[in-house]
C-alpha cells in the first residue's frame, strides 16, 4: 500500500536546510538520565538520509509536559546521546525561535545538525499558534519541513499542525514506515488476525476493541483491563482495580460481536482462564496460579495464569498477523511479566507471523526482552496515543496536513480489458 503523502523521497532537498520534527519524548530515570533511546535511533534513517544529501538539519521535539521553561526537561541531554549514536556532531541551541537559532544555522555548514530547546517551554507550542510556527520557520531558514515524529502526530500543535502553513511539509522514513505498517496490517492484514490486547485501562483501549470486533478474526485479552471484561461476566477478581463505568460500553461491544459471529463468543473475545494473583504489588512476590473460581476476596489479579498462556500461545500459532497492545500483567515486576514474555517468545519464534507491538509499555518491555534489539519482530511502533489513534482508524492530524502525494492513476488500455 503506497502511503498517501509525500516524503523526503519525492522532493528536491539536496543541500537545503531542512527543520525535522521529531519526538524524542523519551523516558527519564529519577536522576534525569534517558532511560531508553528507541525513539532517538527509530529517527535515524531518516536523519542519515538527509544528511547523506548535505542537508542542513533543524532538530525539533518535545520533552515531556513542561508549565513554561524548566531545565530539567532540556533537550540537550538527548542531542548529546543523538550525537553519540548518529556518531556525527550535535549542535545545541538553547531556545527554539529568535535570533539565536537563526545565526546558529546560518553558521552551520551542510550535512550539520542543529538541535533545538524543548519546544514545549513556549506554551504556544501546545496552543497550535500560528505566530509561534511562523516564527520557528522563520529562525530555522528551512527549505522544506519534514514531519517524522511519528509518536506526536496524533497532537495539532505549533510543530506538528501550524508549521505546515509556512513551509512545504513532508514525511520523513519513519512516519512513513509506521503509517504504513499499522495501516496496511489493519486494512488488509494476512489472516488469520489476532488483537492481543492488555494494558491498564478500559477505557484508553476501547476504540481499538471496537475496531478489532470489525477488523480482526479473534481478540486475545489480558492485562488488568481482563479484569474488567472478568468482573462484566461475573467473575469475581478479589480487589483488582475494575472500571464499572466501561460495563455500558463493554455491552455494546458484546453486541457488535454477536452481530458479526453470532452466539457464542468465548473463541472469538477471549478472556483468561486463570490468573496470578497476590496480595499486594510487591517485587518479592511469588507466582501463584488460581482457577476462576479460586480468586479471594482479598486477591489481586496481577498476570493471566499458565493455562491461559498455553491457550493464548495456541491461538497464535496459525495467526498470519497479530498486534498486540498492552502488556498481560504488572511486567515490571518478574513473577506478573510471564504472560507477556511467553507471548513475545511466541512471536520472535514464529517468524510468518506478521507481529505489530505498539503502546509505550509494551514496546519497552519487547525491547527489555528482546536480545535481538527488538529486530526478532516485525515492527515496534513508536507511537503510544498515535498508534491508537491510527489503529483506531481516526484521522491524525499532523499527518492530514502533509502535502498530498499525487493519486496513482491506474492506466487501463481497452484493447486489453
Ligand atoms: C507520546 O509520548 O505519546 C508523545 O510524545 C506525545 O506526548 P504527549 O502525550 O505529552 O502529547
Amino acid at each position: 500500500m503506497s502511503f498517501f503523502k509525500l516524503t523526503i523521497r519525492d522532493v528536491p532537498l539536496d543541500h537545503q536546510t531542512v527543520l525535522v520534527r521529531v519526538d524524542y519524548n523519551v523516558p527519564l530515570m529519577p536522576d534525569g538520565s534517558i532511560g531508553d533511546d528507541f525513539r532517538i535511533r527509530s529517527s535515524l534513517p531518516t536523519l542519515k538520509y538527509l544528511l547523506d544529501r548535505g542537508c542542513k538539519l533543524v532538530l525539533i521535539s518535545h520533552l515531556g509536559r513542561p508549565e513554561g521553561k524548566d531545565m530539567k526537561l532540556s533537550l540537550e541531554p538527548v542531542a548529546q546521546r543523538l550525537a553519540h549514536l548518529l556518531k556525527h556532531d550535535v549542535r545545541f541551541v538553547n531556545d527554539t525561535i529568535g535570533d539565536r537559532v537563526y545565526q546558529a544555522v546560518k553558521r552551520a555548514p551542510g550535512s550539520s545538525i542543529t538541535m533545538l530547546e524543548n519546544l514545549r517551554f513556549y506554551a504556544e507550542e501546545e496552543a497550535d499558534d500560528q505566530e509561534f510556527a511562523k516564527k520557528i520557520a522563520k529562525a530555522s531558514g528551512a527549505r522544506y519541513f519534514v514531519q517524522d515524529g511519528f509518536g506526536v502526530v496524533h497532537r495539532a500543535h505549533a510543530s506538528t499542525h501550524a508549521i505546515t502553513f509556512f513551509i512545504p511539509s513532508v514525511a520523513g522514513l519513519l512516519l512513513e514506515r509506521e503509517y504504513s505498517t499499522i495501516t496496511g496490517a489493519m486494512e488488509s492484514p494476512k489472516r488469520p488476525m489476532v488483537a492481543i490486547i492488555g494494558g491498564a485501562k478500559v477505557s484508553d483501549k476501547i476504540p481499538i476493541i471496537e475496531r478489532f470486533v470489525d477488523k480482526a478474526d479473534k481478540i486475545v485479552i489480558g492485562g488488568a483491563i481482563a479484569n474488567t471484561f472478568l468482573a462484566y461476566k461475573g467473575v469475581n477478581v478479589g480487589v483488582s482495580g475494575i472500571e464499572t463505568d466501561q460495563f455500558k460500553v463493554i455491552d455494546k461491544i458484546y453486541a457488535a460481536a454477536r452481530q458479526k459471529k453470532g452466539g457464542d463468543l468465548d473463541d472469538f473475545i477471549v478472556l483468561p482462564i486463570d490468573l496470578t494473583v497476590a496480595k499486594q504489588v510487591s517485587p518479592d512476590d511469588k507466582r501463584k496460579v488460581v482457577g476462576l473460581d479460586a480468586v479471594q476476596a482479598n486477591d489481586l489479579a496481577l498476570d493471566i495464569g499458565d493455562q491461559t498462556i498455553d491457550k493464548m500461545v495456541a491461538e497464535l500459532k496459525s495467526a498470519g498477523t497479530v498486534i498486540w497492545n498492552g502488556t498481560l500483567g504488572w511486567a515490571e515486576i518478574p513473577a506478573f511479566a510471564h504472560g507477556s514474555a511467553r507471548l513475545a517468545l511466541a512471536l520472535a519464534t514464529q517468524p510468518g507471523t506478521m507481529s505489530i507491538i505498539g503502546g509505550g509499555d509494551t514496546a519497552d518491555f519487547v525491547l527489555k526482552w528482546d536480545k535481538n534489539d527488538g529486530k526478532s519482530f516485525s515492527h515496534i511502533s513508536t507511537g503510544g496515543g498515535a498508534g491508537l489513534e491510527l489503529m483506531a482508524g481516526d484521522k491524525l492530524p499532523g499527518v492530514e496536513c502533509l502535502l498530498d502525494a499525487k493519486p496513482q492513476i491506474e492506466y487501463t488500455n481497452s484493447k486489453h480489458k
